[in-house]
């Protein structure tokens, strides 16, 4: 087959998919064709952005203003934060809890049954002495089994993996309630990484967010690119504190640079897009697709309901909770299944029309 030919077909089958895509947490709602020219050009932001590089065909600058957005997002102060646009949501979870070893390389690390599942390989990869925690059947972590659990352990350095948005219910988990646990308990070293690879983008344009951020708690946060800011290359931030970060840092001769990423050459074209993202809606503008994408996730529900379909979310979250419906729905809409139930999530391209379909097909 020719390559027009099977270009065309590829073209035709993801533009097909992408009308039915209810079931992850994807903005498709962009245009980055503006920056279509840097594809002309071997661009990599390899070694630390903070960092001068012998790789000067990098955008560097732009991913210090991309790191310093998120930092001031999550209530860090810029000029205190250190961090980098990462391949993804895996990445900056991978970042994260090695940061959490680097600094107590004892310490028993502690995660929710809800966690993504990049969290136990993380651990693995990482050889890292860690301990599941039961959920409820919510999603949220169960506060009673950490605190036993911690107790049993208190002579050791708690890492604690704070879901801020699961993977399939949306569930934040309390850090507040896990920071009381940890004075209660008089647990003084410790430290906390945040997966808020959906959330993270959500509860800084709420009224009423559940706690979240560095002057909660937040050691390090690890946010998806690709999920709500929406780009067609998979990417995330990794934001945590600048003192931490000097403490893994090794300069590297052959590329002029500090080698404090986990990748070496590292996408410099990802950084742009989250850039161009910001740059062209500004805060308020995500504060309106916020705030639109739940007031869609309000109707999914109250849409489900009237039809005797048992759907749910948690406080600000976009993803709506249903019993597993039947197998051609869940093809269809591409819907994300685990055991009993499954998901829809309200991301822009799911408007009120688009679930109306979908409750249609699952009430069927
Ligand atoms: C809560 C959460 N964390 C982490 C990830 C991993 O992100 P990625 O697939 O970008 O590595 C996901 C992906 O869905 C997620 O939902």
């Amino acid at each position: 087959m020719q390559v027009e030919t099977r270009l065309a077909a590829l073209r035709e089958d993801i533009e097909a998919w992408s009308r039915q895509f209810a079931g992850y947490p994807c903005n498709l709602n962009f245009d980055y064709t503006e920056l279509l020219p840097f594809m002309r050009y071997c661009m990599n932001n390899v070694g630390d952005p903070f960092h001068d590089s012998n790789f000067r065909t990098n955008s560097h600058e732009i991913e210090r203003e991309v790191v310093a957005l998120f930092a001031r997002m999550m209530r860090l102060d810029a000029d205190k934060a250190w961090g980098y646009v990462t391949s993804g949501g895996t990445e900056g979870n991978m970042y994260g809890l090695y940061m959490g070893r680097e600094l107590f390389p004892n310490g028993v690390v502690y995660f929710s049954q809800d966690a993504h599942y990049s969290i136990p390989k993380i651990l693995r990869v990482l050889n890292m002495r860690n301990i599941m925690i039961r959920s409820q059947d919510d999603g949220e972590i169960d506060y009673e089994d950490l605190y036993e659990t911690i107790r049993i352990h208190r002579d050791v350095p708690v890492i604690f993996m704070a879901n801020i948005g699961s993977t399939m219910t949306g569930a934040v988990d309390d850090i507040g309630k896990v920071r009381a646990i940890l004075r209660d308990l008089a647990v003084t070293n410790s430290y906390m990484h945040a997966d808020a690879a959906l959330s993270g983008m959500i509860l800084p344009f709420v009224d009423d967010p559940q706690p979240y951020g560095f002057d909660a708690g937040f050691d390090s946060v690890a946010i998806s690119g690709h999920k709500l800011v929406g780009s067609p290359l998979p990417c995330g931030v990794a934001v945590t504190k600048r003192e931490y970060a000097a403490a893994v840092a090794r300069s590297i001769e052959y590329v002029g640079a500090l080698d404090t990423t986990l990748s070496g050459s590292r996408n410099a074209l990802t950084p742009l897009i989250l850039w161009y993202a910001f740059e062209r809606r500004g805060m308020d503008g995500f504060r309106a697709i916020v705030a639109e994408m739940l007031a869609v996730a309000a109707y999914a529900v109250e849409r489900f309901n009237s039809r005797g379909i048992p759907a749910w979310r948690h406080k600000n979250s976009v993803t709506v909770v249903i019993p597993r419906p039947p197998p051609e729905a869940i093809y269809k809409w591409m819907l994300a299944p685990q055991d009993r139930i499954a998901h829809i999530i309200t991301m822009p391209q799911v408007t009120r029309e688009l679930v109306d379909e979908i409750v249609d097909d699952c009430a069927a």
